[in-house]
């Protein structure tokens, strides 16, 4: 497959901070790439530096197999962004907003039409057109943001965290909206700090922390990086103490936690844990309420990493 962005050893300092170090990565045509990382992380300086948007102080950029510098107007035509900031004008309603960014691409007045209802449309606004961006909720004006950014259905995506603070149905019609471009045939790169979005949505993910890659592969390549290989979680809302200090002896037990009547017990390896603690808790009188098995999450991978939880 293509490189569609190539990134070596980037390096982007402000001051004495290292917001960039030294990273190399690319990103493959037609692929959904994640950059999960906590804030501060760099998600953005990242971005800005491949756009040619910030200055840096070392490394290459490559886009479509060309060195990407701020008056390449030729690659720029190719590349929708949709900055973390939402960037669109009060005084034109939402059919006007997404018509004037389209239109700085797409001269052409019919087949302008056409894009930019079909963007509308991706973004599940046609019924908003006529609407000004105050009234918009939060999660509509995100949407509004995207569409604007991808109505000249750029061949590259950029989408900066585009589902902070935005209700449920937004994030989901969001998700879609990405994966559809996808199938359209983008390459998208996608920022976010919810590790969630990345395993549901990206073909691959990079593991920023402090302007480095971590880890970069699949969900299922960098899950074999977690110290741990499975959780149970136990709703219990009485145990003696003497009973929760034996289930350190259970065989594969490498931890557990019982905090707000909430038991989570964390297994190395094993292929009957859920049986074996399920017949530990009966042999014990304990009652519990829900029980469930899960594979470590991406969380778990940055905590085995770096000793320090991903989320807020
Ligand atoms: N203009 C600037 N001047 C000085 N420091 C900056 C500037 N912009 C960003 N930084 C610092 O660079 C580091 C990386 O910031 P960046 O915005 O790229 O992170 P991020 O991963 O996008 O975070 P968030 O999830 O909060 O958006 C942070 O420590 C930030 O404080
Ligand atoms: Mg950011």
């Amino acid at each position: 497959m293509k490189n569609v962005i190539e990134v070596k050893d980037l390096t982007k300092e402000y001051k004495k901070l290292k917001a960039v170090d030294d990273l190399s990565f690319e990103v493959k045509e037609g692929e959904i790439l994640g950059l999960l990382g906590p804030n501060g992380s760099g998600k953005s300086t990242t971005i800005n530096c491949i756009l040619s948007l910030l200055n840096f102080q070392k490394g290459s950029i490559k886009i479509f197999g060309k060195e990407m510098k701020p008056d390449s107007y030729d690659l720029k035509r190719q590349i929708g962004v949709i900055f973390q900031e939402v960037a669109v004008f009060e005084e034109l309603t939402v059919y006007d907003n997404v018509d004037y960014f389209c239109g700085l691409y797409i001269n052409d007045k019919k087949l302008r039409e056409k894009y930019v209802n079909e963007a509308l449309e991706l973004a599940g606004l046609l019924d908003y057109k006529k609407f000004y961006p105050k009234q918009l909720s939060g999660g509509l004006l995100r949407r509004l943001n995207i569409a604007c950014g991808i109505a000249h259905k750029p061949k590259l995506i950029f989408l900066d965290e585009p589902t902070v603070a935005v209700d449920p149905q937004s994030r989901n019609n969001i998700l879609e909206g990405i994966k559809k471009l996808r199938d359209n045939g983008a390459t998208i790169v996608y920022t976010t700090h919810y590790m969630e979005e990345v395993e549901i949505l990206c073909d691959r993910i990079i593991i920023l922390d402090k302007g480095k890659i971590l880890a970069s592969g699949t969900a299922s390549d960098l899950k074999e990086l977690s110290e741990i290989d499975e959780k149970i979680t136990v709703e219990i809302s009485e145990i003696d103490e003497s009973i929760l200090n034996e289930i350190n002896n259970l065989e594969n037990v490498d931890d557990f936690t019982f905090e707000m009547n909430v038991l989570t017990v964390k297994y190395k390896k094993g292929k009957n844990n859920l049986g074996e603690l399920i017949n530990f808790l009966k042999k014990n009188n304990v009652t519990y309420n829900k029980i469930f098995s899960e594979r470590p999450t991406l969380n778990d991978v940055f905590l085995s990493l770096t000793g320090k939880e991903l989320r807020d």
